[in-house]
C-alpha cells in the first residue's frame, strides 16, 4: 500500500528540524533519529495525522504509542508522576527509557495514539536532532519504530527509506542510532513493571528505585487482544528468514549471526557470517542487532543462526528481540 506521498530526505540540521516541525505542525509523517532508534513521528493530538500513521506502518491500530517531548515540564502536563515515576523521570531522562504513567487531566495526546486506555507512555528522547524537532515543533510527537510493522526497527535513515519512501512526507537522516534498541519501558503502576526490556538496563533501574521491577503477566506476551503493552506481540520484530537461537554450529546454507570471540563449527559452508561483537561487548552488540539481521536476510539464507548472547545488561533486551524474531509465522 503506497499512500502517493513524495518522500523527502534531508540531512539533519537547523533546516532540517523546521522543516520537521511545520510537517508535523501541517500533519504531516516525519521519521527521524533517536538513540534507540528512527522513530516516525506524527502530532500526538492530531488524529487524522496519526491515522495516517498506523496506515504508513500498516500497524495495527489497537496498538499504543509513546508520546515523545523535549523537557519534563511537557511531559507533566501529558501524565501523572507519582514519586517513583518522578524519580525515574530525573535519574534517566532524557534517555533510553519510556515511562507508562496515567493520563492528566487534560492530557493533550489523542486517544488514537492511546488506544483508549487510561495510561500513556512518554519518553524524552537524548539525540540532539530529536531534541532540537521537538523543541521547534512546540508539542508532543507521538513516534512508533519508523518501520512497516512486522519488520526489525531501523538503526539508519537507509533502513527507514527502504521500509516507508512513498509513505511519509520527511526522513532526517542524523546517522546511525547509538543504542540500537528500543527504549526500556517500565509501566509505573502500583508495583513498577518492566513492559519491554530495551536500551537502559533492568539493572540501573532497580538501582534507583531499590526494588526489583515487577515482570508483566506471563500470558501478555501471547495474547494479541490484551493492550498493556501490545508492542510485546510474540512475534514483532521479525525477518523473513528463520531464526534458530544458541546455535552452537552453523548449517550448510545459513547464516550465521555471530557474538564473542569463539568461531563455531560449520562455518566454511555459511551463507553469510556476522559478528554483533568480536569482543562480546552488549553495548556495541545492541547497536548492531537490527543492522546486522536486515543484512543477513537480505541475503535470503536457509535460517539465520544465532549464537548465545548473555542475558544482562542490555542483553536482556537483544535476547527479547532475538526470540520475538525467532517465533515461527
Ligand atoms: O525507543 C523507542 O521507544 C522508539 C523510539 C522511536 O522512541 N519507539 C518505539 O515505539 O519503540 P513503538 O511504538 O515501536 O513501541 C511502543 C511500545 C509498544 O510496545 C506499545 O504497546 C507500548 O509502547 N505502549 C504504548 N503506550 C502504552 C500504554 N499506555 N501502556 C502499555 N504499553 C504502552
Ligand atoms: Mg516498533
Amino acid at each position: 500500500m503506497k499512500t502517493g506521498r513524495k518522500t523527502l530526505i534531508l540531512p539533519a540540521g537547523q533546516a532540517a528540524a523546521e522543516a520537521a516541525a511545520h510537517s508535523l505542525a501541517a500533519g504531516g509523517l516525519v521519521a527521524f533519529p533517536t538513540e534507540t532508534v528512527y522513530g516516525l513521528g506524527a502530532d500526538a493530538s492530531n488524529a487524522t495525522a496519526i491515522a495516517h500513521l498506523y496506515a504508513a506502518k500498516g500497524r495495527p491500530s489497537f496498538n499504543p504509542l509513546i508520546a515523545h517531548v523535549a523537557e519534563l515540564a511537557a511531559a507533566r502536563r501529558i501524565g501523572r508522576f507519582d514519586w517513583r515515576a518522578t524519580r525515574l523521570a530525573q535519574a534517566f531522562w532524557p534517555g533510553p527509557l519510556t515511562l507508562v504513567v496515567p493520563k492528566a487531566d487534560a492530557c493533550p495526546v489523542a486517544d488514537l495514539a492511546t488506544a483508549g486506555l487510561d495510561t500513556v507512555a512518554i519518553r524524552i528522547p537524548a539525540h540532539p536532532v530529536a531534541q532540537a524537532i521537538l523543541r521547534a515543533f512546540g508539542g508532543a510527537v507521538v513516534a512508533p519504530s519508523a518501520n512497516i510493522s512486522g519488520h526489525v526497527s531501523p538503526t539508519l535513515a537507509c533502513h527507514v527509506e527502504s521500509d516507508l519512501s512513498g509513505r511519509i512526507d520527511l526522513i532526517v537522516d542524523g546517522g546511525p542510532v547509538e543504542v540500537g534498541v528500543e527504549s526500556t519501558i517500565v509501566g509505573c503502576f502500583e508495583a513498577p513493571m518492566l513492559l519491554r526490556p530495551g536500551g537502559l538496563p533492568r539493572e540501573r533501574i532497580e538501582a534507583v528505585l531499590g526494588e526489583p521491577l515487577a515482570r508483566p503477566p506471563a500470558d501478555l506476551e501471547s495474547d494479541e487482544s490484551q493492550p498493556l503493552a501490545p508492542g510485546m506481540l510474540a512475534s514483532h520484530y521479525a525477518p523473513r528468514a528463520n531464526v534458530r537461537l544458541k546455535a552452537d554450529h552453523v548449517a550448510p546454507g545459513e547464516a550465521l549471526l555471530a557474538f564473542g570471540p569463539e568461531i563455531p563449527p560449520g562455518i566454511e559452508a555459511a551463507a553469510a557470517v556476522m559478528n554483533l561483537s568480536p569482543t562480546g561487548d552488549l553495548d556495541e552488540a545492541a547497536a548492531n542487532l537490527f543492522g546486522y539481521l536486515r543484512e543477513l536476510d537480505a541475503r535470503a539464507p536457509r535460517a539465520i543462526a544465532v549464537m548465545e548472547v548473555p542475558e544482562e545488561g542490555l542483553g536482556e533486551a537483544i535476547n527479547d528481540r532475538l526470540r520475538r524474531a525467532a517465533v515461527a509465522r
